[in-house]
């Protein structure tokens, strides 16, 4: 009975957490942050003056869109970086489900020289322990680290329906010397993004992803919002070790926890995030845990839908391609106008979620032999200016709602 119950709760969370990231994608778009006052001209930071330029429309000539074409990756030419991508699969699903984004990952991974894991969630024993999914997951890839990728490689683990879309781009390219934890931040929101991690394959990026698949036992009775949730409260605990301990944690870090413990709905959750964010301090690097968290817009994946399925050859990965969710490029001028003036403007619009932008299934045979071209969605491109230009525009959109959901969670402070 618990068991169906967590599940019915679980299914009712994946509803309601699509339906508010719709509504909340929605409201940035429709600008709901500019009902409140915006930052003074007084606080005359940089970001300030960014922000405001950000908040010009990119110029783009929209008859100029391009038209579909092949692309013809070179294999890496210096294999020494070895990454194994690990997709878990909840046993039941129809890999099916997912059967664009993973044949672009397998292509990209036989071309270049990676390794791909694909399994369904029930093969360790000792991952049954975990009743939510979601951590289950994160306990399969502790195992596999443990049991069969080679110490000292990488695991970069991902989400089912993550796929390429640039195959020029290389893993390689987001390691840095001296870390061995890389995330990054959600576009959506302010959240740290859990659906996918890259870890060196030692004791340090093991212990990592092992404490984090243990992190549901430490959940509270609340709307906890699962592993992605428990990812802030857990990276608090682990790049600010103090906040471990009710005796040495900050108030701000017992206030974060509290909010934890008392969520009722999505409000609560993100003020909690909005929160450790807080404790932790918005930086990239964590030089003393060896942790980098890449800054919305220069992680290696974001929801394609976000930009209304553009791309640019800046992007890697894309997020949220279910094949359920794909839909056609509009065939007609006007429509596929409308898409475009849509990301421009940043106003929402459901004809072009989700575009997958490579239009040819892939021979993987002849992805490894290095002759297969990617069939590219060529009027779904921007070029790298514009597409940073969009992103920060939209950065500050949600960074605007993630300084007004802090300000909130003062109601939410318990007098003593
Ligand atoms: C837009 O692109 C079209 C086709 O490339 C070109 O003919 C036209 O002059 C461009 N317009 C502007 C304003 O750059
Ligand atoms: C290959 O890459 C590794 C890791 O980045 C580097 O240490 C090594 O020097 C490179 N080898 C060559 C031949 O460039
Ligand atoms: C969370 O709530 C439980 C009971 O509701 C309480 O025992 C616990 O101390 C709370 N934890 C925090 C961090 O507030
Ligand atoms: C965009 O950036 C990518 C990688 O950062 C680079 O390879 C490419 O040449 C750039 N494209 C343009 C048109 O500047």
């Amino acid at each position: 009975l618990q068991k169906m119950r967590s599940k019915q709760v679980q299914n009712i969370v994946a509803a309601v957490a699509l339906f508010l990231s719709l509504l909340m994608i929605y409201s940035a778009f429709k600008g709901w942050s500019t009902r409140s006052a915006p930052v003074t001209a007084r606080s005359t930071s940089a970001a300030t003056t960014a922000a405001a330029a950000a908040d010009q429309f990119p110029m783009i000539n929209t008859s100029s869109l391009g038209q579909p074409y092949y692309v013809y990756p070179k294999a890496r030419t210096n294999t020494s970086v070895a990454v194994t991508i690990v997709i878990v699969v909840t046993v039941g699903t129809k890999m099916e489900a997912f059967a664009t984004a993973m044949n672009s990952i397998e292509c990209y991974a036989a071309l270049h020289g990676y390794t791909v894991s694909v399994e369904y969630d029930n093969k360790f024993t000792e991952c049954e322990v975990h009743e939510d999914k979601f951590f289950r997951r994160h306990c399969h890839t502790h195992k596999l680290m443990q049991n069969q990728i080679k110490e000292d490689d990488w695991a970069l683990f991902i989400d089912g329906d993550v796929g390429v879309v640039n195959p020029k781009r290389l893993i390689d390219e987001y390691l840095e010397d001296g870390y061995e934890i890389y995330l990054f931040d959600r576009f959506y929101n302010w959240e740290y993004a859990a659906l996918s991690y890259l870890v060196k394959n030692n004791a340090r990026g093991r212990g990592w992803v092992e404490e984090f698949s243990k992190f549901e036992f430490k959940l509270p009775e609340s709307f906890h919002g699962t592993d992605n949730g428990a990812l802030h409260p857990f990276l608090m605990n682990y790049l600010v070790p103090e906040t471990r301990d009710p005796k040495t944690r900050s108030r701000t870090a017992a206030l974060c926890l509290s909010l934890w413990n008392r969520s009722k709905g999505f409000d609560d959750l993100f003020g909690m995030q909005a929160c450790t964010r807080m404790v932790i301090g918005e930086r990239e690097h964590f030089p003393e845990h060896k942790v980098k968290i890449y800054q919305k817009g220069n992680g290696w994946a974001h929801d394609l839908w976000i930009f209304h399925s553009h791309w640019a050859t800046d992007d890697f990965m894309m997020h949220s391609l279910k094949e359920e969710n794909f839909v056609q490029f509009p065939s007609d001028e006007a429509g596929q106008k409308h898409c475009r003036d849509s990301l421009l403007n940043l106003v929402g619009n459901g004809a072009c979620h989700v575009v997958f932008p490579v239009l040819k299934k892939l021979n993987v045979e002849k992805c490894k032999a290095g002759t297969e071209g990617w069939l590219m969605e060529g009027r779904l491109q921007i070029d790298n200016e514009t597409r940073k230009k969009v992103y920060d525009k939209m950065a500050y959109r949600i960074l605007k709602q993630q300084m007004e959901l802090v300000g909130k969670t003062a109601a939410k402070i318990q007098d003593v």
